[in-house]
């Protein structure tokens, strides 16, 4: 028998083939292992980091409007849900109309979604919490089990990871497990002077320089990698074509760095840089394309008095 020290996980194949691509990359979902959620969570209360409160703040004006133009719910389902901080005061308003509604947390971070259903059995007694530990690779399946009519959470403009064509195939495959009526608010971070954008991604404690180097950290354990973490440098770029913040991660000297598990030898050049992230901004004219092409027609938006993030409530 061949003892093996190391479990193989799920996505060796996207980190090997991201690793060794002349364009390295890693997928921006590894940064949520229970170190990065946590760190997560402390960027989102950076003064920097606008997102989180500013959608915080929309939702604890729009609540109610939003329930009403949604129309009351059996089932919320939160995709992404993580730890489900904002999620407490839409429920509210919910339970405030009916007694009681099944609240389905999702996210790939089983550390997170124990926190969300703690959180919101304790803030919303009438919230009947499901936890769903998934990927969303693995399809939305479990939504056609659910009663309508469903409203779908997808806050945090947690969708700006995915390039446009991919973020419209994952609405279109949230859209094929509703019936019609059935509802989606989604959450997005609007386009931006750079000025604003880039300490978001790049703050003064280096919480976010953190986070980033986390996936190292993690390929290091799951993987018996010697990434050396203080030999590369966070990165964090507006670019004005693509409506999206960059994230690098940027190698400060050539070296080389061998994934155990799997045998991989990693070269780096100086300077090489490894994309982990993407984070998609918006405009109206985009959101409603892509809101449009998933098979969801745009009943109202919500943004916050600088127009800095929007929620839009779109129907099946
Ligand atoms: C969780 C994807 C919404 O893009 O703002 C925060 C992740 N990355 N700081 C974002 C993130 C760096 C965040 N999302």
């Amino acid at each position: 028998m061949i003892a093996r020290a190391l479990p193989i996980p799920a996505y060796t194949q996207e980190i090997i083939e991201g690793l060794t691509s002349p364009r390295k990359a890693l997928p921006c979902k590894l940064f949520y292992d229970e170190l990065g959620s946590t760190l997560f969570e402390e960027i989102t209360r950076l003064p920097e980091y606008y997102l989180t409160r500013t959608e915080l703040e929309i939702l604890e004006t729009s609540s109610q409007e939003i329930v009403r133009t949604a129309g009351s719910p059996a089932a919320v389902v939160e995709l992404g849900a993580g730890t489900a901080r904002k999620t407490a005061t839409l429920l509210a308003a919910i339970v405030r109309r009916q007694i009681a509604v099944k609240y389905l947390p999702v996210d790939i971070s089983p550390s997170a979604l124990g926190e969300a259903k703690r959180r919101i059995s304790a803030e919303v007694p009438g919230a009947l919490v499901r936890p769903v530990v998934a990927d969303f690779g693995q399809g939305f399946g479990f939504l056609g089990e659910l009663p309508s009519p469903k409203l779908v959470l997808y806050l945090g403009s947690s969708i700006g990871n995915f390039d446009l064509s991919d973020a419209i195939a994952m609405l279109r495959a949230v859209r094929r497990q509703l019936l019609p009526g059935d509802c989606l608010l989604l959450g997005t971070d609007m386009v931006k002077s750079p000025a604003i954008l880039l300490p978001a991604y790049d703050d003064a404690r280096g919480i976010t320089a953190e986070f980033n180097r986390n996936v190292l950290r993690r390929i290091n354990r799951e993987f018996g990698a010697n990434f050396d973490l203080d030999s590369f440098r966070h990165l964090a770029l507006w670019n004005k074509a693509g409506s999206r913040m960059e994230i690098y991660l940027e190698s400060s000297r050539p070296q080389k760095v061998t994934l155990k598990l799997t045998g991989t030898v990693v070269e780096f050049g100086n300077r090489e840089r490894v994309h982990t992230e993407n984070s998609y901004k918006y405009n109206r004219s985009m959101i409603l394309n892509m809101l449009s092409d998933s098979g969801f027609t745009l009943a109202k938006s919500w943004f916050d008095s600088r127009k800095w993030f929007g929620l839009h409530l779109a129907r099946a």
